[in-house]
């Protein structure tokens, strides 16, 4: 399990768990039981740390309203983890059984839709512009996943549809975190958008990472299954770069990666072949050059702790190991 990281928003980030667990109450035992499944197991909290921290850095005073929104975030991603591991037959997340696993298909995408009606409970109390920043995020999520399964046990994919793939799925979410927190805050226009590239930028680096996980990562810390992009037939940086260098191994990728199910050997092979390529490193540097193009984006922001936490968040998204 992970838990959520520290940015000096401890007291927000509390009220954050006790408005989830509020929202999820249903007349329907099982929406609540499968909600708390996922929410109890823990998280890193990433998007509401970072919807906080920008409210804050940018002088937002009135905790109760960016927690209610940051929840909000936190209820979207819960809401996809649900249904992205229905898609990707993830039987592992946040070290516990996964919610389809543990109570069947029909609840399991049930309980993902209730995740995001609560979600939108909570984004319709504000005003129009972040109701449409959330609307806009959620809908480049769904084409997200659209883009990536098109791509499924295809060796055509590039750099680019790759980028355009995580930008969607991952990092426009975590954009209209940051931008929602700025403009809560009565940010300039203008500011508000540095403040959502510096999300994209972040999401990015934060998916390129997870990419990398899904080869180096400790199940026990990751609290899900390694192996799984390419088991499911999914390329991705670390598999993209490692198939550019070396022929055979873009021979043995594109046989595992166009196999419907493919045995564990291949899967072990496969993935010591990236491993061994030099690939994981060169992705590693992909992730910092967005890393830092993230911070470049924090310029509009004038110095305290939370400013500097959305810096530190930086680092922290590229060092993780969970
Ligand atoms: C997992 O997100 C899905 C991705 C977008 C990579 P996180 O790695 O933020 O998952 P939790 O919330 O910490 O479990
Ligand atoms: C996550 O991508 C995308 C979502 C929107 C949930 P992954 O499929 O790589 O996420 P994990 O690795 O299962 O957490
Ligand atoms: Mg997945
Ligand atoms: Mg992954």
């Amino acid at each position: 399990m992970t838990s959520a990281w520290d940015f000096g928003i401890r007291k927000e980030l509390d009220m954050v768990e006790q408005k989830l667990h509020e929202m999820v109450k249903s007349q329907e035992q099982v929406l609540t039981d499968a909600s708390l499944h996922v929410i109890d197991a823990g998280g890193k909290r990433l998007r509401p740390t970072v919807t906080i921290l920008s409210y804050k850095a940018l002088g937002g005073t009135e905790s109760q309203k960016i927690v209610d929104i940051a929840t909000g975030f936190e209820l979207i991603h819960s809401a996809t983890l649900v249904h992205d591991d229905i898609n990707d037959g993830g039987l592992t997340r946040r070290g516990k059984e996964t919610v389809f696993k543990k109570y069947g298909l029909h609840d399991a995408v049930v309980a993902g839709d209730f995740l995001f009606v609560k979600a939108f409970e909570l984004g319709g109390t504000f005003d129009k512009n972040v109701v449409e920043t959330v609307a806009n995020a959620c809908a480049k999520l769904a084409e997200g996943e659209v883009l990536q399964n098109r791509f499924r046990h295809r060796k055509d994919l590039t750099i680019d549809d790759y980028i355009r793939i995580m930008e969607r799925k991952t990092a426009y979410p975590i954009r209209a975190g940051a931008m929602v927190g700025a403009y809560l805050a009565n940010a300039s226009a203008d500011t508000v958008e540095s403040m959502g590239s510096y999300g994209l930028d972040l999401g990015i680096a934060f998916q390129i990472i997870d990419d990398v996980l899904d080869f180096t990562g400790d199940q026990k810390k990751t609290g899900k299954q390694i192996g799984v992009d390419l088991r499911e037939g999914h390329l991705t940086l670390p598999s993209l770069l490692a198939m550019k260098d070396s022929p055979s191994t873009g021979k043995a990728i594109m046989n595992l990666i166009s196999d419907d199910e493919p045995k564990q050997a291949s899967i072990d092979e496969c993935v010591e072949l990236v491993l061994k390529s030099g690939a994981i490193q060169k992705a590693k540097g992909m992730a910092e050059y967005y890393g830092m193009e993230a911070l470049g984006h924090l310029g509009c922001l004038q110095k305290n702790e939370y400013s500097q936490s959305l810096r530190d968040l930086v680092k922290k998204v590229l060092e993780r190991d969970s």
